[in-house]
């Protein structure tokens, strides 16, 4: 597999970044993930903004040219690993690059930012789509800038993990009472043929897919409410279902051993997954 690193491209095995490099000693960089159906990258103008608003953010800042080569880079990737046919992904990270000493200030003068991409075929997880999930609750512990798709992952990992060893597929965060999201996913509920979903606010990742959904609602005459799902209203919901670049529309049947509505996927969610289905694949 070839992937991309600060200019060249060359096998993965061979990519290497320095020990100095801000990501690996503060988690100083942000991340995307692109769906790639056919060759065409689903919704790139919306994934590009949100790394121009991660870098932002986190004051990272690439040159003109860097910036304007990324989505080249990752159509390159995708045609030089034979993946220009079917399912496929591009992982794009940004860092602030490597600087020595290590001093929690950013380097000055600035270092150059580390610019990694790498493309992989993509396996949708179309049986989970079909018969859907169980999951638990746990407490939402991240920061306050969920807004910014950074590296920093560890509340998300540790989630994720908490939900395999407990036998379930993944997890639902819980802060201050409201759901916000999963630990690699949105989350969207149904209730009386109303949507709702947390509002794109610095508690959630405002993710492509979400976006997705709720242009599908628009289009499709779906109401939508962005008032958070509280903890107490979460088994009176008819439906709740995950969105994200990997998991598609993935519905929820179980919470903590509790059913969610009937306890299979619903209406809604299997509307929802159509439409979407139609606008991944072009
Ligand atoms: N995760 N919320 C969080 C915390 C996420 O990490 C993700 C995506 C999403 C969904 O966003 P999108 O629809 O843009 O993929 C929501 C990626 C796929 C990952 O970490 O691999």
């Amino acid at each position: 597999m070839q992937v991309y690193l600060n200019g060249s491209f060359v096998g993965h095995t061979e990519a290497s970044v320095s020990v100095a490099d801000r990501a690996f000693v503060f988690g100083d960089g942000i991340y995307e993930v692109v769906r790639v159906v056919n060759g065409r990258f689903f919704m790139e103008d919306e994934h590009m903004a949100r790394m121009d608003e991660g870098l932002e953010g986190l004051k990272i800042h690439l040159n003109e040219n860097q910036r304007n080569q990324i989505s080249d880079i990752g159509r390159k990737l995708i045609s030089m690993n034979g993946l220009d046919e079917g399912q496929a992904k591009v992982y794009i990270q940004i860092t602030r690059g490597a600087a020595w000493p290590r001093t929690h200030t950013f380097p000055d003068p600035p270092a150059e930012p580390t610019v990694y991409l790498a493309a992989e075929s993509f396996m949708p997880h179309t049986q989970l789509h079909k018969e859907g999930v169980d999951t638990i609750t746990v407490s939402d512990v991240r920061w306050s800038r969920c807004n910014l798709k950074t590296v920093n992952l560890l509340p998300n990992t540790l989630a994720k993990q908490e939900a395999k060893e407990r036998g379930v597929n993944s997890a639902i965060m819980i802060r201050d009472g409201v759901i916000t999201e999963s630990p690699n996913a949105n989350i969207f509920g149904v209730k009386d043929g109303v949507l709702r979903t947390y509002p794109a606010t610095n508690y959630i990742l405002n993710g492509i897919t979400r976006q997705a959904v709720l242009a599908i609602a628009d289009e499709e005459g779906v109401d939508v409410n962005l008032q958070p799902i509280e903890e107490r209203e979460l088994f009176e919901m008819d439906e709740l279902f995950f969105t994200g670049t990997t998991t598609d529309i993935q519905p929820i049947n179980r919470v903590n051993d509790r059913n969610i509505g009937s306890g299979k996927p619903g209406p809604v969610c299997k509307k929802i997954q159509t439409f979407y289905n139609k606008k991944l694949e072009g």
